[in-house]
């Protein structure tokens, strides 16, 4: 983990969300935090460079030819400054522009002389966030290695709603301030299952399982905030996929089985997650099963293990990572599994521990590779996820 953040360029464009930029300023320097403000000419039509003035207590840089600025910090220096360079609104254009690497004004400039770590936070209308040329700007910028806060979910000024509301001043706050990982996972690709499968029995009722998706879910968002691509297949779960995560959403083992098998050899490291059924009814009965009797017999066959068809690849096989919940015995049990389904390494949880495991916020986990093992004592499934994936970047390269 590098420094803390203490320095704070923040590059506000056009975007009506720039009024929240005042209480962010404040926020930030409450925090401890010194922030220089640069501004576009069309941020200036949301709110005035007095009122950042004000609240950051520094002159407001708005020119890359304004002689006296220059003269007391060349725009190469004020680059050089920053620990952050946060851009807050991002609207689509500097996105836009950030990807093509213009520099025409003092920001874009800054954003391409500055070795320090850069953020946006776009906000923009819910269409011109998912138009693909945006999509396509934002993509570009991940692999750069650029982290994209937000935008969040909701109403928007212009009275539609959907995806492109910035995120609110001290949620972005919290990701300023929050200790930089290195990118280590830069340029790998992860396929992740998460989630339990759906095995329907007739057109209304299915057979399935408790899994809450958290650990998957927990999982794919520390692989991006280590800088992988991620791509995430998973079953029904209330959970929204973490920002950044190519989901793919699926119900039955066999749904998983195909997209297991066209996105693994493709990906660096597969990590099966998933409550996977490991049987399904031999047939799906295609009108809705009547009340009959006290009894009733359904004939079940066994489910594909897609992890197993994923480290038998012969071709573009990934690093495969499997999950083992246990209520005994788990050493044993889970380099069993290891070795049976031909895994590269394995995550192993005793869920007859109350409160871990299934459906629970926490987790502990044993890891076992075939020449070692690493103890991961209880903590949030998020701080479980991030050690996981630092054991695992370990053995990538
Ligand atoms: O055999 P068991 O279900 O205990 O193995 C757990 C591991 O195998 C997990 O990684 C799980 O996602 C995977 N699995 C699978 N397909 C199945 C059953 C389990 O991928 N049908």
């Amino acid at each position: 983990m590098s420094q803390p953040v203490k320095n704070i360029v923040l590059g506000i464009s056009g975007g009506i969300a720039a009024y929240k930029c005042a209480e962010l300023v404040r926020r930030l320097t409450e925090r401890g935090c010194k922030v220089k403000v640069v501004m576009t000419e069309s941020a200036k039509h949301f709110i005035t460079p007095l009122t950042m003035q004000a609240v950051s207590s520094e002159m407001v840089a708005d020119s890359l030819l304004d002689p006296s600025a220059e003269a007391a910090m060349g725009h190469i220096e004020f680059a050089k400054w920053a620990d952050l360079i946060l851009v807050a609104p991002a609207s689509c254009n500097i996105l836009a522009k950030m990807a093509q690497g213009i520099a025409d004004d003092l920001l874009t400039t800054l954003l391409l002389a500055t070795p320090a770590k850069v953020a946006v936070a776009p906000a923009m209308n819910q269409l011109m966030y998912a138009h693909p040329a945006t999509q396509a700007n934002i993509a570009t910028l991940r692999a750069r290695d650029i982290a994209i806060w937000g935008p969040g979910k909701g109403e928007q000024a212009c009275g539609d709603v959907g995806s492109g509301r910035m995120l609110e001043p001290l949620e972005l706050v919290e990701r300023c301030l929050a200790p930089v990982q290195a990118p280590v996972l830069l340029g790998k690709t992860f396929t992740i299952t998460a989630g339990p499968t759906r095995e329907p029995l007739d057109p209304v009722r299915y057979i399935s399982n408790h899994s809450s998706g958290k650990m998957g879910f927990a999982l794919a968002k520390a692989a991006l905030e280590l800088g992988a691509t991620v791509n995430l297949i998973s079953g029904p779960v209330s959970l929204s996929a973490p920002e950044g995560a190519t989901l793919f959403p699926i119900e039955t083992a066999r749904d998983m089985l195909n997209s297991a098998l066209q996105l693994a050899p493709q990906s660096d490291v597969f990590i099966g997650c998933a409550a996977v059924a490991d049987y399904r009814a031999a047939t799906i009965a295609e009108h809705k099963i009547k009340k009959q009797g006290d009894e009733i017999t359904l004939t079940m066959v066994k489910n594909p293990d897609v992890i197993a068809h994923v480290a038998a690849l012969k071709e573009n096989r990934p690093y495969t990572v499997g999950f083992a919940a246990e209520t005994q015995d788990i050493q044993q049990y889970a380099k069993a599994k290891l070795k049976n389904k031909n895994l590269d390494m394995i995550c192993a949880n005793d869920v007859s521990v109350k409160g871990l495991g299934f459906n629970a916020n926490d987790n502990a986990l044993s890891l076992f590779w075939s020449d070692d093992c690493l103890n991961l004592p209880t903590t949030s499934k998020q701080q479980l996820a991030m050690q996981v994936m630092h054991a695992l970047s370990k053995r990538l390269n």
